[in-house]
This record gives C-alpha cells, sequence and structure tokens, in this order.
C-alpha cells in the first residue's frame, strides 16, 4: 500500500537568500522562491500570500492589514533583517501572525561600515579617490585636500543598542568623547566608556561626529531635520547606516551644499534605491548602497536565523527573535 502523501507547509521566500538558510527550510517546507532580482511586485506577492503557512521577506516587501488580511493560513512573516519598519506589527498580532527578525548576528559588520564612513568622510576619501582616477592630482601641497581629525573628538550616538554601542567600542583607539541619545539608560556604555547619557539637542549641538543607530518609527521620522542641521557644528559630520527617513534628506541635501554642515556618510535613503536630487553632486558626501550587513558571515548567519525562526513557528514552538511576543497572548 502506498503512504498517504504528506503535505508541507508551503512557504514563500521573496528574494534568493544564502544557501545556509534555504538547505534548512527546503528540509521540512515546500519553498516557492522569488528569484528576480528586483523586489517581488506587490500584487504577485499578494496573490501568492493566498495559500502560505509562512512568508520570508526582507525590507523592500510591505507587510501591512492587506497583505495579512490576504493570508488566512499565514503563522509567520520571518523578516531577513534585524529592522521590521516594513511591517505592520500592530495588525499582524492582529492576525495571530508571528513577526521575526535577525538581530545580533549584523552588528559588527554595521558598526564596521559607519566607521568606514565616518573615517572617508573625515579624510575625504572618495573624493581622493575620484581624483585620482579623473587625473585632476597636480602634486602635493600644504593647504591641498584638509580633512577632519578624529582623535579627542565627540562622537554622539542616536540609539545606543547592539550597533550604537560597537560604534562606542571602535572609537576607543580615537580617545574620544561620547554621548548618546536613547530612551534607556546603557549602564555599560557609561561605565566602560564614560559615555555620558544627553538630550536630543545637546548632542546636535555638541558632537562632532553624529551616528545613528534608531528604528525607523513615528517618533523617529524626519528627526534629523533643517533646524537640527542648523543647531549642528560646522564642521559635524553625520552618518547614517540605520534607516533613510529618519533623515530629512531634502533638507540635507540644503545643509551640505550650504556648508551648515561638513559632511556626510550614507548607507541608507529615504526612497530607495532612489536618492534625493542634488545628493550625487555634493562632494561633500560618501555614498553607499545599503550594505551595513553586506559581508558573507551576516548574510549566512541572517539566512540562517530567518530560517529557523519560520521553522520554530512552523513546529510550534517560541523562535529566538520575536518582534511582537504578545501575539502568544491571543490563544494562537
Ligand atoms: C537590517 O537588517 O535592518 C538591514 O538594514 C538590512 O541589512
Amino acid at each position: 500500500m502506498m503512504d498517504k502523501a504528506v503535505s508541507l507547509p508551503k512557504i514563500l521566500v521573496t528574494r534568493k537568500i544564502p544557501e545556509t538558510g534555504l538547505k534548512l527550510l527546503r528540509l521540512s517546507c515546500e519553498v516557492d522562491l522569488y528569484e528576480d532580482d528586483n523586489p517581488i511586485p506587490r500584487e504577485l506577492l499578494i496573490k501568492k500570500v493566498k495559500h502560505l503557512d509562512g512568508l520570508l521577506c526582507l525590507l523592500s516587501e510591505t507587510v501591512d492589514d492587506e497583505l495579512l488580511t490576504s493570508a488566512p493560513a499565514l503563522k509567520v512573516v520571518s523578516n531577513y533583517a534585524v529592522g521590521y519598519d516594513n511591517i505592520d506589527v500592530a495588525a499582524a498580532t492582529r492576525h495571530k501572525v508571528v513577526v521575526t527578525n535577525t538581530p545580533g548576528v549584523l552588528t559588527d559588520a554595521t558598526a564596521d561600515l559607519a566607521w568606514a564612513l565616518l573615517l572617508a568622510s573625515a579624510r575625504r576619501l572618495v573624493e581622493s579617490d575620484r581624483i585620482m582616477r579623473q587625473e585632476t592630482y597636480s602634486g602635493w601641497a600644504p593647504l591641498y585636500m584638509l580633512g577632519a581629525d578624529i582623535k579627542g573628538k565627540t562622537l554622539g550616538i542616536l540609539g545606543a543598542g547592539r550597533i550604537g554601542a560597537a560604534i562606542v567600542k571602535r572609537s576607543m583607539g580615537w580617545q574620544m568623547r561620547v554621548l548618546y541619545f536613547d530612551h534607556q539608560k546603557n549602564a555599560s556604555l557609561e561605565n566602560e566608556f564614560s559615555a555620558e547619557k544627553v538630550d536630543l539637542d545637546y548632542l546636535i549641538k555638541e558632537s562632532d561626529f553624529i551616528s545613528i543607530h534608531l528604528p525607523l518609527t513615528d517618533k523617529t521620522h524626519h528627526l534629523l531635520n533643517k533646524e537640527s542641521f542648523q543647531k549642528m557644528k560646522k564642521t559635524a559630520i553625520l552618518i547614517n547606516t540605520a534607516r533613510g527617513p529618519i533623515i530629512d534628506e531634502a533638507a540635507l541635501v540644503v545643509a551640505l551644499k550650504n556648508k551648515w554642515i561638513a559632511g556626510a556618510g550614507l548607507d541608507v535613503y529615504e526612497n530607495e534605491p532612489q536618492i534625493a536630487s542634488g545628493l550625487k553632486d555634493l562632494e561633500n558626501v560618501t555614498l553607499a548602497p545599503h550594505i551595513g550587513s553586506a559581508t558573507v558571515h551576516s548574510r549566512n548567519e541572517m539566512a540562517r536565523i530567518a530560517a529557523q525562526n519560520l521553522l520554530s513557528v512552523l513546529k510550534g514552538k517560541k523562535p529566538e527573535f520575536v518582534v511582537n511576543p504578545e501575539v502568544y497572548n491571543k490563544g494562537r
């Protein structure tokens, strides 16, 4: 007698992720992998979720009430990212859908990139590279391409969570004064690095380098805007490896153009993959294409964790990284 075919849970992975994750998923799920280089079109996503038990998605997919309503069997949305501003978490909880993310494994990679942008911006490295490639270098001169010193300067961190703290640890070699803005006290930063918890206005006015490590929420949207740039030091350099909309990008273009601040190093943008008009024409900004977590190790680990999070939910277990633990009080 033939065994009755066991039906596996159906899941969609919205972009090619490292094999580490796909392999795990294929062991116990029927995996629909959307392999296109571009994000899955919204209409297609809505069509596909109708029959899904699990969704592994990226920042490019908006998971909102409309999508969740179209997915009656959906049990889990596993975001391949630490940030989850693409997901309406309250709506997911209402729909009894568990939301998970991938914290921790991209902390060092993102902190390294923030420092790379800081150093490149301070020492005008990308501008220098362009000069050499364009063969416009005419020889050493005492006043040529002067940049900013870092040693002993003030570093202002917006958000003293994992990544913010990793930025501070890396600042030790430069003997910096560290200020941080966060709703929570970070005792270890205060004890180990003499970091001072300050209000936003003070941090903005006092810092030579400002690095953003906050999540994007209604409260942090355009947290840095025209008024903030006008309060910053003229020599200030702003780094953003968190989320683009935390900065009013059009206002930043004006600030950089008018030299209200000295420079910026950006890895994230308000309307990715577009960037604000005028930004790319400025010499005093270093631009990266959202590569904070783009190391082999981080991306492999993100794939493994995203897969494990999803599988745990489908197996009826609580995953390691749940964004909406309150969903478990909903009688799932
Ligand atoms: C995240 O994880 O939130 C990043 O922005 C994507 O690497």
